[in-house]
């Protein structure tokens, strides 16, 4: 399979396109400095000269507190680009598979979310992955989106690597109590994915790691795990009070992904494991 990936310099990217040459795909990676999303003539013409399949964009602003400053570039590159992305991909007859985010939802729910319940989010990240959703579903080509949270792996500097560090540095580790979601490992997210277009799904869907944990819990369970023994000082959002709100529970409900798998995904402690015992 023909398989362009936007953002392939990011976490997710990075993953995605290491997984797609292990099983022998035809993968054509555009990091930012080779393909900037929100150029439509470049974003356009890369297409077209690639003549792909499949576009796997993940490509994004993803700074989730500098997105409520820098509102315009965060819809230029997650809206705007996407719809570049999305028409490119549409005009080649590729299918346009989006990432897109937990923080479109608000957090409020009680049991974990749905691909079909309604987006309400929460900060102007989440805003602008919405918009980025509305404009691959009218781009007028086939499309998947999905839905991921709380990502973490090889490359990129992600949640557990700042715990790690910062602890390895002695300094003192303050982390919220009060936000519910679940860590998702690159390392079983990106093959989930290929296998997900392998299968030739379309429509929303919402793929992750299993179960669910406070932020705090998965700081202390990779510090545990990394073996590494400081406390952490739980404290709530209030408190911490970073520029954007987060949603307070952001778990996502991977079932319908899992049933066009034919299979689970891993708990997320058990990944988390996998992924610190072969660091
Ligand atoms: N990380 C998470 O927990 C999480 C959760 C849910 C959904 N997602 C979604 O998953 C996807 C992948 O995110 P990630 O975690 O891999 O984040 P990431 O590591 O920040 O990767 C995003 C990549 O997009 C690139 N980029 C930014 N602006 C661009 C532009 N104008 N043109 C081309 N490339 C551009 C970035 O390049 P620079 O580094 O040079 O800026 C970066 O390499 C995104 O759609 C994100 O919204 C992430």
């Amino acid at each position: 399979m023909k398989i362009l990936v936007t953002g392939a310099g990011g976490l997710l990217g990075s993953a995605v396109v290491s997984e797609g040459g292990r099983r022998g795909h035809d993968m054509h990676p555009f990091q930012r400095q080779t393909l900037d999303v929100t150029d439509k003539v470049a974003v356009s013409a890369a297409v077209a000269e690639c003549a792909p399949g499949t576009v796997i964009h993940c490509a994004a602003y993803t700074n989730v507190d500098l997105a409520e400053s820098e509102r315009d570039v965060a819809v230029a590159v997650n809206r705007d680009g996407t719809e570049n992305v999305a028409r490119a991909a549409a005009s080649a007859g590729a299918l346009m598979v989006y990432i897109s985010t937990d923080f479109v939802f608000d957090g409020r729910s009680e049991r974990p979310y749905t691909p079909d319940d309604p987006p309400n989010p929460i900060n102007h990240y989440g805003r602008s992955k919405l918009a980025g959703e509305e404009v691959v579903r009218q781009a007028g080509g086939a499309w998947t989106i999905v839905r991921g949270g709380w990502f973490y792996g090889e490359g990129g500097r992600d949640f557990v690597d700042v715990i790690l560090e910062r602890a390895r540095a002695g300094r003192p580790l303050r982390v919220v109590d009060d936000q519910v979601g679940v860590p998702s490992w690159t390392g079983s997210v990106a093959p989930a994915l290929l296998d997900l277009i392998e299968k030739s799904a379309t429509g929303v869907l919402h793929l992750c790691d299993r179960g669910e944990v406070t932020r705090v819990d998965w700081a202390r369970a990779a510090l545990t795990l990394a073996g590494v023994d400081l406390e952490v000082e739980p404290v709530s959002s209030e408190a911490f009070a970073a520029p954007a709100e987060r949603p307070a529970y952001s778990v996502l409900n991977g079932e319908a992904a899992e049933a066009i798998l034919g299979r689970a995904m891993a708990e997320w402690s058990e990944s988390l494991r996998t992924y610190l015992e072969a660091a």
